[in-house]
This record gives C-alpha cells, structure tokens and sequence, in this order.
C-alpha cells in the first residue's frame, strides 16, 4: 500500500502515520521530520530549510522534491507520507515518480479539523526530537510530564509550535495545500476522516478504508 496523508497543521497525520507503521508495516515518510533531522546535523539542506520552517512557510519545492526522491530510492515496499506533497507542484512530481517505478499511488486520507480545535492541540504538543513521536498535555499525556515513555529521554516543544507561526502555518495550509484536495478528489483516490474524533476512532477510520482499498486490489 501506498497512502498519503492530507491535512492542516495538528490533524494528527504524523501521530496515526506512526500507528499505521506499527499495524500494517507501511514505513512513514514525514517530510518535516526529515527536514528536522537534516538541520540537527547542519546539513547543506537543513541550513537552506532552517529560515522557511522557522517562518512557518513552505521549504521550496525543487529541495522537497529531490529529498523524497532520495527517499524512495532507499524504499522497499509499501509507505504512507505524512506532510508531502504540499503543494501541485509537488503532487505533480510524485505521480511522475511514482510512474516511473510502476508504484501509482493507493489512496489519499484528508483529515478534517477546525481552526480552533488544531490550534489548541498544537500549543499542547510535545515532542520526541529523537524519533518525531508526539504527546499531547491534554489529550494524550505521557507518563512523567516532559519525558518520553519509551527511551525515557526529554520531550521538546517545537519551535514553530508558538501561537504566531502556528498561524501563519494554517493560512499557508490554505493557500498553498487546499488545493490539493481538488487534485486527489479528480483523481478519485481521496477518503475523508474526521480529525476531531478520538485517536482510536481516527486510526480505526483510516484502517478501514486501507482494507477496503487492499480487498480491492
Ligand atoms: P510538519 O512537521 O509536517 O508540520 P505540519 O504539517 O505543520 O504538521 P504537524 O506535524 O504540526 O501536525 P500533524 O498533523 O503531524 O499532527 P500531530 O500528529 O503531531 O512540517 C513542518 C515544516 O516543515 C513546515 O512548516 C515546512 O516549513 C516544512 N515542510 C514539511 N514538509 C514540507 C513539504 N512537503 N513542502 C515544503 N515544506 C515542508 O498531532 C498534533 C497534536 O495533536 C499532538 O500533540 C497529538 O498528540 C495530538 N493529537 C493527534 N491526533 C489527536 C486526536 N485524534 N485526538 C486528540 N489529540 C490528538
Ligand atoms: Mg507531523
């Protein structure tokens, strides 16, 4: 299965991309995890994407580009990418790519949620620089306060998760990611989910909908 996950700022596309990892053994692909890694190491890339991602603006599409290339070069087997594409530009470039290996994707789940609900859930966001796996203050705690239940390492805030980049985020989700909703629907690949429900109910709707497209195929 090849899935992408669709949707603002705090849907809660990196969390259920890491469950679907775990259940169906589809390797995530995060794109603001990769950039994040890239600028702990000082890459060349993690230097040229450090302004935009502080900003809350869009990394350029020509670099996002070429870093999931490399990606699915290193790729076997199925994958779901959580924050790519973000623009046509880039949903163009995948469908080539992906013609190109003969793998077309499988499906696209957007996930739907409120201005207020996403905001809120960002600004209780806490995260694992280590792995990219997320808490939430209110919703989804860890066990200990600021450290992580499984390595027991500290837990982070991220810095574009302060309330003027977080907005700045969603209106760049508007103008820029939208439309890829019209993209995916012509293509008659797009399932919606509800990202306000719980995370069990959320991660149930979408393993429903990853059956149905393998019972399909
Ligand atoms: P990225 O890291 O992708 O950030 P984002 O799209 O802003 O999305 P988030 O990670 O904030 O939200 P999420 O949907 O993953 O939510 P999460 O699961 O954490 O991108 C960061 C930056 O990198 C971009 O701004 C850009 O600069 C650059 N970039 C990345 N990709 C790019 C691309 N393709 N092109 C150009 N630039 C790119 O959940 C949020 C919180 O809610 C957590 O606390 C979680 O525990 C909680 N939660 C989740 N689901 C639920 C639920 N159902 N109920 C209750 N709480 C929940
Ligand atoms: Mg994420």
């Amino acid at each position: 299965m090849r899935v992408v996950f669709l949707g603002p700022p705090g849907a809660g596309k990196g969390t259920q991309a890491r469950r679907l990892e775990t259940r169906f053994g589809l390797k995530q692909i995060s794109t603001g995890d990769i950039l994040r890694a890239h600028r702990a190491q000082g890459t060349v890339l993690g230097r040229q994407a450090e302004g935009y991602m502080q900003r809350g603006e869009l990394v350029p599409d020509t670099l996002v580009i070429e870093m999931i290339d490399h990606e699915l070069e290193r790729i076997r087997g199925g994958f779901v990418m959580d924050g790519f594409p973000r623009t046509v530009a880039q949903a163009e470039a995948l469908d080539r790519m992906l013609a190109g290996r003969h793998t077309p994707l499988d499906a696209v789940i957007l996930f739907r949620g409120d201005r207020s609900a996403l905001i809120a859930r960002l600004g209780g966001r806490w995260t694992n620089p280590r792995n990219g796996r997320t808490y939430n203050a209110l919703t989804n705690p860890p066990k200990v306060a600021g450290i992580d239940d499984d390595d027991g390492g500290p837990l982070i805030q991220r810095e574009d998760d302060r309330s003027e980049t977080i907005a700045k985020r969603l209106e760049v989700y508007d103008a820029q990611t939208k439309p890829l909703i019209d993209y995916y629907g012509k293509a008659g690949k797009l399932v919606e989910v509800n990202a306000l429900e719980s995370l069990s109910a959320v991660a149930e709707r979408i393993a429903s909908a990853i059956c149905a497209e393998q019972a399909r195929n």
